[in-house]
């Protein structure tokens, strides 16, 4: 249940003056180790879906086990695709279960970063999905060291951030005050000056990309000076690695299980260590009272045809439709079915998936859903009846049910 908006949660830290931790979470041994330590320290937290991970992994199979373990959670939990490329990216992103996009322009001039990322913000907000965009540019690869990739900082204008929040309406806004992605040599130099002029500038929630390598009073300073969400991820991989090579070091075989025994606490340590210091720590039942629900919305047809129409041309109309449809941006699932009772009122059915509420006006409106509604739907059904719906929401008691023990690894 407690899948939530990502900015109600980033809302919630930015008012009361702490940090959710958005963590890279790139497996499962990831996913478990963060949500375990969020569970245990009572913390709303990010998922962190960074899109370069899933060169190497399978990004559609692995978010429905994200979405299973956020909905079963007791803490808040939003889902975050990080990084991504393009807005195809972003609709890719929705479409597996994301509830949250962070589309990563930022390297291109500041007038075209501000359309692509307004583009990305008009079709995303339209399904209901919280943006983050980034003005200036923080350098690095996450899980990498910082001096293989010394692509050039270029800190954030507090003009420039004004003008890019306002005229794309971004949720919230990753910033360039001295950071890098990945693991790095020493600690970095911030700019909180230029921060406090950025907080002035904007009434977004800050975030900070490159969490790894900061010391804990740059944090708290960072945090003070008014960044809300900090995206981690390299420091979650370095224990993780940390702890297998002293696995394969004590020599006590050679078998994947014993190699990763203890992976997934030791990312749970950290992650704990991380939610203490940036004080998301015992605020999860707080969150969780002014946050909204996510909800999918099921969109159902059921109908009937003339009955010189044959199973097999209908299946065929339908696969086709169904695979136009598919790309309609909040669109996650689309099943075509065939009744089965043959003397039932309706002999077929729709039911098309939609991220959110607001998703069921972005369908129905678009070209793809209006034409194949109009041209091909109504040639060959006679009689139908639709229906939209959501799950019917738990009490809100639920919302602060005890913590969710994840299972230890046999
Ligand atoms: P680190 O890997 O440096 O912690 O950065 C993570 C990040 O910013 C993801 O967006």
């Amino acid at each position: 249940m407690p899948l939530v908006h990502l900015a109600d949660i980033v809302n919630h830290a930015h008012r009361h003056n702490y940090a959710v931790g958005a963590f890279g979470v790139a497996n499962q041994d990831f996913l478990e180790g963060v949500m375990q330590a969020a569970e245990d320290s009572r913390a709303p937290v990010v998922l962190n879906l960074i899109a370069s991970h899933f060169s190497s992994h399978d990004f559609d199979l692995f978010v429905p086990s994200v979405v299973a373990v956020a909905r079963r959670a007791a803490v808040p939990v939003a889902i975050n695709f990080d990084h991504g490329t393009s807005l195809a990216s972003a609709v890719h992103a929705i479409a597996a279960g994301c509830n949250a996009v962070m589309v990563d322009t930022s390297m291109l001039p500041f007038s075209e970063n501000l359309r692509q990322t307004r583009d990305i913000v008009a079709m995303a907000h339209a399904c209901g999905i919280t943006v983050e965009g980034e003005m200036g540019y923080v350098p690095g690869v996450e899980g990498e060291s910082a001096e293989e990739h010394p692509g050039e900082l270029a800190y954030t204008s507090a003009v420039e951030a004004k003008a890019f929040v306002e005229r794309t309406g971004v949720d919230c806004l990753a910033v360039s005050v001295g950071t890098v992605h990945g693991r790095m040599k020493g600690t970095p130099k911030l700019d909180y000056n230029r921060l406090d002029k950025i907080r002035e500038a904007v009434d977004v929630p800050l975030v900070i990309h490159g969490g790894t390598g900061l010391s804990d009073e740059q944090f708290r300073r960072l945090i003070s000076h008014g960044i809300a969400k900090i995206n981690y991820y390299t420091g979650l991989a370095d224990v993780a690695g940390r702890r297998i090579r002293e696995n394969a070091a004590a020599n006590t075989g050679d078998s994947y299980s014993t190699l990763m025994t203890g992976v997934r606490e030791a990312v749970s340590e950290e992650t704990e260590r991380c939610i203490r210091i940036w004080g998301s720590g015992g605020r999860a039942a707080e969150v969780l009272a002014q946050c909204r629900p996510w909800q999918e919305v099921e969109h159902i047809v059921l109908y009937k045809t003339a009955n010189e129409t044959s199973d097999i041309e209908i299946a065929s109309i339908m696969r086709e439709g169904k695979a136009a449809m598919l790309a309609i941006p909040g669109v996650r699932n689309i099943r075509i079915g065939q009744a089965l009772q043959p003397d039932g009122k309706y002999h077929y059915c729709w039911s098309v998936t939609l991220s959110s509420q607001s998703a069921i006006e972005v369908f129905q409106n678009h070209a793809a859903q209006q034409s194949f509604a109009r041209k091909v739907f109504l040639s060959v059904a006679t009689e139908w009846i639709a229906l939209d719906f959501a799950d019917i929401q738990p009490p809100t008691a639920s919302f602060t049910a005890a913590p969710v023990k994840l299972a230890a690894r046999g």
